[in-house]
């Protein structure tokens, strides 16, 4: 009889509890503002770089900056979700004036944004995200930092083959931006595990 009472108070309670509102810090605001702002304009400027790959007649490193601004823009649109979602308000972003180098300059530009957003940005944004125990947070900044560390990497490869570049496929995934050379061949993304059937051919 006491373990129904205390089980129907434990319902009572729990129903009359207010649902807990996500929040954020100020200062994880702030970067979520400035990832959602950097990942706006990177996404910007490889769509500019791809032109400029293409009328190079670098078909195939157009084909890559193509592939990462659309990996770009799942990280923005998912940090501004998340801004929202936290109670925020996303700021406003002016996109930045883009002037194209070479091709070569231009993926050397892209390896130092991706290895700043690798090594820098994003491991800083993600170590407070944790410290509050901010799981939204944390996954915006985990989703966006696994695959600019692919980018890195895709850009150093391309650059180093610049003029001989094999043909590849790149496949994106559209939850969290995830950018492969070929169809992963495991069934689930290695970063947000949604399905790979569903990664997005680029072309
Ligand atoms: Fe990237
Ligand atoms: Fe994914």
């Amino acid at each position: 009889m006491k373990i129904l009472f205390l089980a129907k108070l434990v319902g009572a309670l729990a129903l009359a509890a207010p649902a807990l509102a996500a929040t954020a810090s100020v200062e994880t605001l702030k970067n979520l503002n400035a990832a959602y702002r950097g990942e706006s304009n990177a996404a910007q400027r490889y769509t500019v770089f791809a032109k400029q790959a293409d009328t190079d007649g670098q078909t195939q490193i157009a084909k890559l900056f193509r592939a990462a601004a659309s990996a770009e823009a799942i990280h923005r649109d998912t940090h501004r979700a998340t801004i929202v979602k936290l109670g925020g308000t996303a700021d406003p972003v002016t996109l930045d004036a883009v002037t194209p180098g070479t091709t070569a300059n231009n993926l050397t530009a892209a390896i130092k944004g991706e290895s700043y957003e690798r090594d820098t940005m994003y491991p800083e944004f993600l170590k407070l995200a944790k410290s509050e125990n901010n799981r939204e947070a944390e996954r915006s900044f985990h989703f966006a930092g696994a695959a600019e560390k692919e980018h890195a990497a895709l850009y150093a490869t391309a650059l180093a083959q610049l003029g001989k570049n094999p043909a590849v496929e790149y496949y994106v995934c559209p939850v969290c931006g995830d950018t492969s050379v070929g169809r992963p061949t495991k069934d689930k993304c290695a970063t947000c595990r949604t399905a790979t059937t569903k990664f997005v051919n680029v072309q």
